[in-house]
């Protein structure tokens, strides 16, 4: 089994990487395979709408010309996924919720009920509602959001301070320690008995 973890920082080995390292770590100790995904520091489009990969069925971003579909195209081989960003302004890195956005809604079907969890990376403040803004997509997706004993936020400022936020550091590893307990209690297939979904009821607040 396998977990997919993005680090949502221009800082390659920041404190998102310190944070990310230790979930893989522990990860690692339950016997579960993983793969960190850095976005880079390269321009990244935000979506266009234009809505050609759900018109196409395209299962990729029409746009090509940067780290997203690289991204995406992992979906369908990991079981989980972990977002790690730093929080710029109170909530997560600009360039990081663009991927995100154009992977998951041109690639949802291979994210779909997998096991999902966010961590959010800061100096001092504003990491609760990065944290949550994170989330959102994975409430939408049917994926299970894996809990830790904390929210999954971790301190520090230059890089490679998060390593002494202790109890940062622990909530990392209680995070992976409950990944791995759902991806053997599923055995990683997504949501294995969950209900067979409704036709989607799709409604218009203007007509
Ligand atoms: C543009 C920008 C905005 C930031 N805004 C916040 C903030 O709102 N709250 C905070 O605590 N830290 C803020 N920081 C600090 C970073 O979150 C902090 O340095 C974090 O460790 C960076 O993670 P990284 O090393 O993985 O890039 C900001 C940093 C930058 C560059």
């Amino acid at each position: 089994m396998k977990v997919l973890l993005i680090n949502g920082s221009p800082r390659k080995e920041g404190n998102t990487a310190t944070a990310l390292a230790e979930v893989a770590k522990q990860l690692a100790k339950e016997g579960i395979e993983t793969e960190i995904m850095w976005i880079g520091n390269a321009p990244i489009r935000g979506c266009a709408a234009c809505g050609q990969c759900a018109a196409k069925v395209l299962g990729r971003c029409i746009f090509d010309d940067d780290v997203c579909n690289r991204i995406s195209e992992k979906f369908a081989q990991v079981d989980g996924l972990i977002v790690g960003s730093p929080v710029y302004y109170g909530q997560p890195n600009g360039a990081l919720l663009s991927v995100l956005q154009r992977a998951f809604y041109s690639n949802a079907a291979s994210i779909s009920g997998k096991p999902a969890a966010a961590i959010a990376v800061c100096r001092r403040g504003g990491a609760s509602a990065a944290f949550e803004s994170l989330n959102m997509p994975f409430h939408l997706l049917n994926m299970p959001v894996i809990s830790s004993q904390y929210w999954n936020i971790v301190y520090g400022r230059t890089p490679g301070e998060a390593s002494n936020d202790s109890e940062g550091m622990q909530t990392m590893r209680t995070l992976a320690r409950n990944m791995a307990w759902q991806l053997k209690c599923t055995q990683g297939k997504p949501a294995p008995g969950r209900p067979a979904d409704e036709e989607k009821a799709t409604m218009s607040f203007i007509r």
